[in-house]
């Protein structure tokens, strides 16, 4: 920016200030909006000196103006529902810091608080008071029904002139727009954002800076963007009537949205996050996921957005084939909420299968490379995820990276999956069905339809199936799809890989053993380590989430294995390998129950040997092991071991007697199971 352009803006502003003032008759201290008033505390001080005024920022945060204390007794911030402040009938309120110890001094100070979790204006809280030990040194009283500052929809821009069109304008806040889907011809020669106080748009007003920050440079064409823009100065909404885009030259009015009267917004608060520049570029991927890009010299911002559900990432990035899409070999971001933390970690997809020592899907630094994804940021907002990460198009890795040409129509992967409690990707249950390409270097376009928030109905998990080993005594073990949402995630509340082991026809049982009893485990889960998608030897281990061949020296010393693994640390139970398929498609949620669930799949064995072993669980087998795959997380689940079986009461009374036999294919399964 130079000095000239900087002071012709300030000389903008500061005119436009003083036409407002002149207008509204208000002094420049009066032109600060804190939030909605909810009163003072007393101004005679008493004990502690307690001073200040308290604003409603929203339904959940206070802002305290003008706040002195004096720090002479141990006080805290309390909020309660009922009655008068009072030491414990309320809340504790963290400090501005977020700390909860007793407040220091404070003298004329402003401060933002955030209410606890649960607690509103609105609904819960009557008053606001600063708290000695035993006294009250101050307080607010909040009204019922408070109506707390929001956002508000002053719906689009008017259609006037050089194709401007917008969706709904949202008023984040007292200096904040949010303007969706902007359309604009960028053939104005002098235009700019622009706001005035007089009845309709007029040469009377003054600049908006744009979405970049600036109102240096005429308005850039705009193609379905999603922008921010900021009042500049001191200017609130509550100043002005009108938003428009106008070119000044001319005096011509391209489109506006006027400001309404009635306005109870939140003021902009100084730990608001601005929310950041948006991309030029966006592609919707599915209904739930969009890709924006702005390619920025020789490094690539993306930001990946989606309605995804806690604990699921989304993972983009090049195809591993040059002239089509295919997973393997793909160079992925895989981009998650790791508890408040936003991550997107560089991946390459060695093999279709979860991770394991050198092959599968990996992050790129367990695998020789190194991850070359920079400023990570992201938000969580109405149920949309949203990562962004810069990448360099060409980071040099050659065996795990992609190299991105901008000019090249480029084959692109993606997916959405779980996220293991390691943190790796598992299998994905979404993932690129087309042949979807890009090219990063286009014209700027904006294709994406706003992510609408709503989440798909939750599902009731298949019910635990059991078997008890006092009639069966033989099991064997198969690998076979997780039951969509219903199955092994719902069941267990553990991530998986898109596939489980099957017991007797059954997914995951949870099985019931008798110590000094013998129990044969018939096991056909493969036997190629070569192929690790199909390679999962069977083990018994007191460690609940398996994949031994993936645990460091340390973690081994820290787990027990009863069964399936010899002195040497191998796999003793791979045999060959037996999968459920659903030939039709996954009729997880369009069946009633999960025998209906267990009736659409399809046995299909490879030629070979099924691996045995017999197991006798002793007085040193603890109560809870689990069965588990000797190479993969996630595939197996609980054995109880007990001295004597429990009655009926586990679900395995005989009215659920059920032959699985006749169910599939290929099998003669004699199990219990209660659906
Ligand atoms: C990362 O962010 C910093 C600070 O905003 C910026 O200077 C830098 O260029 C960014 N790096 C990339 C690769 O975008
Ligand atoms: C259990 O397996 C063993 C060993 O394969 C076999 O001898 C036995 O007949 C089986 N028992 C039943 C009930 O199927
Ligand atoms: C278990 O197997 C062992 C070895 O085959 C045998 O000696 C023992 O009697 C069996 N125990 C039971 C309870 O069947």
């Amino acid at each position: 920016m130079s000095s000239r352009s900087f002071s012709h803006e300030h000389v903008a502003v500061s005119l436009a200030l003083a036409l407002i003032m002149m207008l509204t008759g208000r002094s420049e201290a009066q032109t600060q909006y804190y939030g909605k008033l909810i009163g003072s505390f007393p101004s005679s001080a008493g004990q502690g000196g307690v001073a200040g005024t308290v604003y409603a920022v929203d339904n959940n945060r206070l802002q305290i103006v003008g706040f002195s204390f004096d720090g002479s007794v141990t006080a805290q911030f309390r909020a309660g529902s009922t009655g008068s402040p009072s030491g414990n009938g309320g809340v504790l309120v963290p400090n501005e810091q977020g700390g909860t110890g007793p407040l220091g001094a404070y003298n004329n100070k402003k401060l933002v608080l955030a209410l606890p979790e649960g607690t509103t204006l609105q609904d819960t809280v009557r008053w606001f008071a600063v708290w000695g030990q035993n006294s009250n040194l101050g307080h607010v009283t909040v009204p019922d029904n408070f109506d707390y500052p929001r956002q508000r929809n002053i719906g689009e821009f008017e259609r006037r002139q050089h194709q401007v069109r917008s969706g709904d304008v949202t008023i984040l806040n007292a200096k904040q727009f949010y303007i969706r889907n902007l359309h604009y011809d960028g053939l104005g020669p002098d235009a700019f954002f622009w706001a005035g106080q007089t009845d309709s748009p007029s040469s009377s007003g003054f600049k908006v800076p744009d979405h970049r920050g600036s109102s240096d440079e005429k308005l850039p064409r705009y193609t379905g963007q999603t922008i921010t823009i900021v009042l500049p100065g001191d200017v609130t909404v509550y100043d002005i009537k009108w938003l428009s885009m106008w070119c000044i030259l001319f005096r011509a009015n391209f489109g506006e949205v006027f400001i309404p009267t009635d306005l109870n917004v939140p003021p902009m608060v100084e730990d608001v996050p601005v929310p950041p520049m948006p991309m030029m570029n966006c592609e919707e991927l599915h209904r739930d996921m969009q890709v924006s890009w702005t390619l920025a010299g020789d490094n690539l911002d993306v930001e990946l957005a989606g309605r995804v559900e806690d604990g699921d990432y989304m993972a983009f990035g090049i195809s591993g084939c040059n002239d089509r899409v295919c997973m393997v070999g793909s160079d992925v971001t895989v981009a998650w909420y790791d508890g408040d933390t936003p991550r997107a970690v560089d991946y390459t997809l060695k093999a279709y299968s979860q991770c394991s020592g050198t092959s599968g899907v990996c992050p790129d630094d367990r695998v020789g490379g190194a991850d070359n994804n920079v400023n990570i940021t992201g938000r969580q907002v109405n149920g949309i995820t949203r990562i962004r990460y810069s990448r360099p198009i060409n980071t040099g890795d050659t065996t795990t990276d992609k190299v991105i040409d901008p000019s090249q129509n480029m084959y692109i992967s993606w997916a959405i999956g779980p996220i293991n409690p390691s943190g790796v990707a598992a299998k994905h249950h979404t993932r690129v069905e087309d042949q979807v390409r890009i090219t990063f270097g286009r014209q700027a376009s904006d294709m994406c339809e706003m992510i609408i928030s709503a989440m798909p109905a939750p599902v009731t998990p298949w019910p635990t199936r059991k078997i008890k080993g006092d009639q069966v005594t033989n099991f064997t073990v198969r690998i076979g799809p997780t039951g969509g949402r219903r199955g092994f995630e719902a069941i267990t509340g553990l991530p998986s890989w898109g596939i489980a082991y099957w017991l007797n026809g059954l997914l995951i049982p949870e099985l019931e053993l008798k110590r000094g009893w013998n129990y044969t485990f018939i096991v056909e889960g493969g036997d190629n380590p070569a192929t690790p998608e199909r390679y999962h030897p069977f083990y018994i281990t007191d460690d609940p989430i398996g994949g031994y061949t993936q645990k460091t020296p340390a973690e081994k010393q820290q787990i027990n294995v009863f069964a399936g693994v010899d002195e040497r640390g191998m796999p003793t139970a791979a045999g060959r390998y037996c999968e459920y398929n659903n030939p039709n498609g996954d009729a997880s949620e369009t069946s009633e129950t999960f025998a209906e669930y267990a009736r659409t799949l399809q046995v299909d064995c490879r030629p070979g040997q099924s691996a045995q072993f017999t197991w006798t669980p002793d007085d040193n087998t603890p109560d809870l092991v689990y069965y588990h795959c000797f190479t993969h997380q996630y595939l197996g689940w609980k054995i109880h071991v007990v001295d004597e079986f429990t009655s009926g009461a586990v679900g395995v009374s005989a009215g659920t007697l059920t032959v699985m036999g006749a169910l599939i294919a290929g099998a003669l399964l004699l199990s219990y199971i209660d659906v």
